[in-house]
């Protein structure tokens, strides 16, 4: 391979890595679909649970299937003492992330995958499963309280909300946390879904693969932006402070969380839904300086650097203006991209082939092998490419 290709497919940019029937993402630079249907039909018009469906069951649910599909969820949304055992032993400042991760291994071990052909109630279980080990642990470690992890709200969101803040959330919060829930499902072979796919491609557990997704999706460049982006937003008090501030980053070659992407080239079709409910959002609850930030980075980013938002940038003033505490915004991507992910499993599953690219060596020629007292070591720790990396 040459020098001139090896660097052209650096992050593997344009590279096809392999075939799906999930979705589509950017075609001519912009749309999105999941299995044929646009997402601003499906954001408009349908609820987390039909998309889930959709993705995992690879059709929409009939008026049966959607009622059943529910019923399992809520049952399954149980935890084993075991669970709540190990959790209520994981330390207050922990990532929330890590906890996610943690408890979707520990779920693995108390309710192994014993066949592949059960893959469609694991997702099931980790969909159902997940609001409860996120809430159980934050509300035992945060206020010492073992909460209830049923609640009678029928969605997702709504359970979510209603374990977060100890009552059932009002139709606005709720409604906008499912459309986000919509957009954040699935996103073709972006960073976290490929790593799943690699994990699945081996034939490991299911578990293993979204945990494998999970640790992925928790980096700034990926999932975690919608933390980083809500701290960038907390710096300004207002637009001018805001465009100011932003100036200043873009002039020390910073970037700011929540713009740019690897596929999308003219705008993030995610975030166009988004935005007008971040300003119904933040009007309600009397935070419309948040929104006219948000607006002021936009215009500033677009104008500087000709950069778009991401999903990511509004999902934070979104989730902020909900009370969900920052730490939570990339565990609730989570949520939904359990499904994503979980399709993506079951795909790569029917028609497997172990994936496992070629590197392209930069490394030295050969090398004489030297006893350990005559070596030279030089650690450099915590710089990756070139970047600061605190790892909380
Ligand atoms: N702020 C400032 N400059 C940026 C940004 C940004 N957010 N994103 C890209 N750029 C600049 C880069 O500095 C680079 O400029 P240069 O050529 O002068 O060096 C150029 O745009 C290309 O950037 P790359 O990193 O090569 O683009 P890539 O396609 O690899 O990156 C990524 C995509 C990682 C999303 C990038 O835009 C980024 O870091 N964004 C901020 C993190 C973020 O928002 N991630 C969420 C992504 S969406 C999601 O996961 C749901």
């Amino acid at each position: 391979m040459s020098e001139r290709v090896a660097e052209k497919r650096d992050g593997l940019a344009g590279v096809v890595a392999g075939k799906t029937a999930i979705s589509t993402v950017g075609k001519e630079g912009v749309g999105l679909t999941y299995r044929g249907y646009a997402i601003e039909d499906l954001a408009e018009k349908a609820c987390f649970e039909e998309v889930a469906f959709l993705l995992i069951y690879g059709h929409l649910p009939g008026h049966n299937e959607l009622r059943d599909f529910r019923r399992r969820l809520i049952e399954l949304r149980r935890l084993p003492e075991p669970l709540k055992e190990m959790l209520e032993r994981l330390p207050p400042q922990s990532i929330p992330m890590d906890v996610l991760r943690t408890g979707c291994s520990a779920l693995g071990c108390l309710e192994p995958e014993r066949r592949f052909n059960d893959e469609q109630k694991v997702a099931e279980r980790l969909l159902a499963a997940f609001p409860g080990i996120l809430l159980y642990w934050y509300h035992f470690a945060h206020h010492h309280r073992r909460i209830e992890v049923q609640s009678d709200q029928i969605s997702l969101a709504g359970h979510f909300l209603e374990l977060l803040h100890g009552k059932p959330p009002g139709p606005l919060h709720q409604q906008a946390l499912d459309v986000s829930l919509i957009l954040y499902a699935e996103h073709e072979f972006n960073a976290s879904t490929f790593a799943t796919r690699v994990a699945a491609s081996t034939l490991s557990d299911f578990y293993s693969a979204i945990g494998a997704g999970i640790g992925t999706l928790r980096g700034w460049l990926h999932g975690g932006a919608n933390e980083a982006a809500l701290a960038l937003l907390q710096c300004f008090t207002d637009p001018n402070e805001a465009e100011a501030g932003v100036m200043e980053a873009l002039a020390w070659r910073q970037r700011i969380m929540g713009f740019g992407h690897r596929v999308y080239k003219i705008s993030d079709p995610r975030c166009d839904i988004l935005r007008p409910w971040v300003r119904r959002l933040t009007e309600a609850v009397g935070q419309q300086n948040l929104f006219a930030i948000c607006e002021r980075i936009e215009q500033v980013m677009w104008r500087e650097k000709k950069l778009f938002p991401n999903v990511d940038f509004y999902s934070a003033p979104a989730y902020y203006s909900m009370g969900i505490p920052k730490s939570m915004f990339t565990p609730v991507f989570v949520l939904a991209r359990t499904a994503g992910w979980s399709a993506h499993i079951i795909e790569q599953r029917a028609d497997n082939k172990l994936i496992r690219p070629s590197a392209f060596y930069v490394g030295p020629g050969p090398q004489p092998f030297l006893p350990a007292d005559a070596r030279d070591v030089d650690v450099d720790r915590g710089v990756i490419a070139g970047h600061e990396v605190d790892f909380r």
